[in-house]
């Protein structure tokens, strides 16, 4: 069985997926870390995306793993640990513009179907539900007002890199995500939009366990009506 959750920045599918996926005995995938890995990868070998060719060579070899060590998933580009450091700034900044690439898409895209084979899984990211998974078993997607979403990210943020709590204001943290949320939404490829059959909630008056159970609510409710 496969369950999809998509939707924008800080509507919580990170968490909703892993809580998901554990009260349910399913594997999590979150696929935003793939295109972050990747993009690691790329920043790595200094390898510039408008270089089609090289891009291509790379897209060929990437070297991509993934670990559960002590109940955590760990991610691997060429043997390295990249699990801290690609929910870095970095990577941040440049991992939209890395995942409007075609050519990117198509790769992780293959190996997110490879991933599916014969198991129970829970998969997040964007375009899950629409392009990767259209006949999933259940389809979630997450929204929220920006402000709520915007605020959420700050603190996220703010725990993640004390150091640079002067830089991140809630105006810089707000036009960033406004950003992503352009680019995630008006790209050509695989743009970020809830398929037509997908369960919508709403998260921003909601806690993560709210979530969780509504998405459950909804698995029952879409099995009684098959
Ligand atoms: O969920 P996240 O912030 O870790 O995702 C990182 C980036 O990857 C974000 O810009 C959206 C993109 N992404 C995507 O285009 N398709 C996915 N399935 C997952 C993430």
């Amino acid at each position: 069985m496969i369950i999809t959750i998509d939707g924008a920045v800080a509507t919580g599918k990170s968490s909703v997926a892993r809580g998901l996926a554990l009260s349910l005995g399913y594997i999590f995938f979150d696929t935003g870390a793939m295109y972050r890995s990747l993009t690691y990868g790329l920043i790595k070998k200094n390898i510039d995306i408008n270089n089609e060719k090289k891009l291509k060579a790379y897209l060929d070899t990437f070297d991509f793993d993934m670990k559960i060590k002590r109940g955590e998933k760990l991610y691997y580009v060429e043997g390295e640990d990249v699990t801290e450091i690609i929910r870095g700034l970095e990577v941040t900044q440049k991992v939209s513009d890395v995942a409007a690439i075609p050519i990117v898409r198509e790769k992780l895209v293959e190996i997110q179907k490879e991933l599916a084979t014969g198991v129970n899984a829970v998969f997040e990211g964007r375009d899950m539900g629409t392009v990767v998974f259209p006949k999933a078993d259940l389809k979630i997607f997450l929204t929220g007002r920006t402000e709520v979403r915007a605020e959420r990210r700050l603190k996220e943020l703010r725990e993640k890199f004390p150091e640079m709590a002067d830089e991140l204001t809630p105006e810089a943290v707000l036009e960033n995500l406004t950003k992503r949320d352009e680019i995630d939404t008006t790209r050509k490829v695989s743009p970020l939009k809830a398929a037509n059959d997908a369960y919508i909630i709403d998260t921003s008056d909601l806690s993560c366990e709210d979530v969780v159970n509504r998405a459950l609510e909804c698995k029952d409710r879409h099995k009684r009506s098959l």
